[in-house]
């Protein structure tokens, strides 16, 4: 499928080493420090951290609007540190906090900015009405920004990133902000520009939308990358299945000892009249478990097996739940 959806092994973004401090008053800060890592063609990825993460301050770096203060970056086939114009020139970005302008229209902005990346006025025109539609913004082209509610303006911030089709594209935090049906109807989007070729990276706070949205995650935390790989990837190696059995209390340590001779259990746990099992395989390991516990005369009120989510992996990562992140 790779093929089709236009994805090859080229890599769009290599980034080695790369570092920001930040001096302030009250000293340096280190917001990001020192990482590694690659996007490839096509790909979504996704930086998924709390707030102050470093997940801002990356994507200001390899969109040329922050220098490092360390590392090296190839983007888009052209150098971060020698040649940032022809970066600049095939990236979009869609900033935290936007970029759109109060008391211009909505489609004098989209047109300026496709015309800034050098599109005729006629694509300009074309792009910006397509967007307009497709973000579902229709017949809001003649409003000001100013007349705009929040999740329409936050709609026109991502029309200004996309307008003049970029082959890369920055999205810092997309979704915040936009009611439910927005959401859905933008991770639609962009999973159509991902088939078409482009290669995205976004942030979020939203393990879902990580988990939907992206191919590949990094989460980063402290101003390094503590885990990457692809959401089933980060579930399966860092968090596991975990299998919970509803038995007897008197029964329960028997069960226990039964589930550790025939399984490779990572974690056990009893709780509530329930024992919680941690195994790499959820559904590999119910047939064996159960004709074990059966032959001893264990047998369980209930079983659910639950696969791990992206809030777990986080935590198991970083001790912390992304809301305590906070
Ligand atoms: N201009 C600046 N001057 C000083 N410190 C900064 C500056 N910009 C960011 N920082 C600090 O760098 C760290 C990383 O910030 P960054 O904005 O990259 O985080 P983030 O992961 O995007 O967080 P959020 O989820 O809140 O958007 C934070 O500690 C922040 O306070
Ligand atoms: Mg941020």
């Amino acid at each position: 499928m790779a093929a089709v959806r236009g994805r090859t092994d080229t890599s769009v973004i290599r980034v080695q080493g790369l570092a920001r401090t930040f001096r302030t008053k009250t000293g340096p800060v280190e917001a990001v420090t020192g990482i590694d890592f690659e996007v490839l063609r096509g790909e979504i990825v996704g930086l998924l951290g709390p707030n102050g993460a470093g997940k801002t301050t990356t994507l200001r770096m390899i969109a040329t609007l922050l220098a490092p203060t360390a590392g090296e970056a190839t983007v888009a086939g052209a150098d971060l540190r020698t040649d940032p114009r022809t970066v600049r020139s095939r990236i979009g970005y869609v900033a935290q906090g936007g970029m759109t302008n109060d008391e211009e229209l909505v489609i004098d902005q989209l047109i300026l900015q496709a015309r800034l990346f050098g599109l005729s006025k006629a694509t300009a025109r074309r792009n910006s009405d397509e967007l307009l539609d497709t973000l579902e913004l229709t017949g809001l082209g003649r409003r000001r920004c100013r007349e705009l509610s929040g999740g329409q303006r936050r709609r026109v911030d991502i029309a200004l990133g996309l307008v003049h089709r970029p082959e890369l594209i920055y999205l810092d935090e997309p979704t915040t902000g936009l009611d439910p049906q927005s959401r859905a109807n933008l991770w639609e989007h962009i999973r159509r520009l991902r088939d078409e070729g482009t290669t995205m990276v976004l942030t979020t706070h939203y393990l879902e939308e990580a988990d939907v949205l992206c191919d590949r995650i990094l989460v980063m935390d402290h101003g390094g990358i503590v885990a990457a790989g692809t959401p089933e990837e980060l579930k399966q190696r860092i968090a596991g299945d975990v299998i919970s059995l509803e038995i007897a209390d008197e029964q329960a340590d028997l069960a226990i000892r039964i589930a550790d001779k025939v399984l490779e259990l990572r974690s056990k746990m009893r709780a509530d009249g329930l024992v919680h099992l941690t195994v790499e395989r959820g559904d590999a390991a119910v047939v064996p478990l159960l004709r074990a516990l059966d032959e001893q005369g264990v047998v369980p009120g209930s079983l659910t097996v639950k696969r791990p989510s992206l809030d777990d992996v986080f935590l198991t990562v970083t001790g912390r739940t992304l809301r305590e992140g906070k």
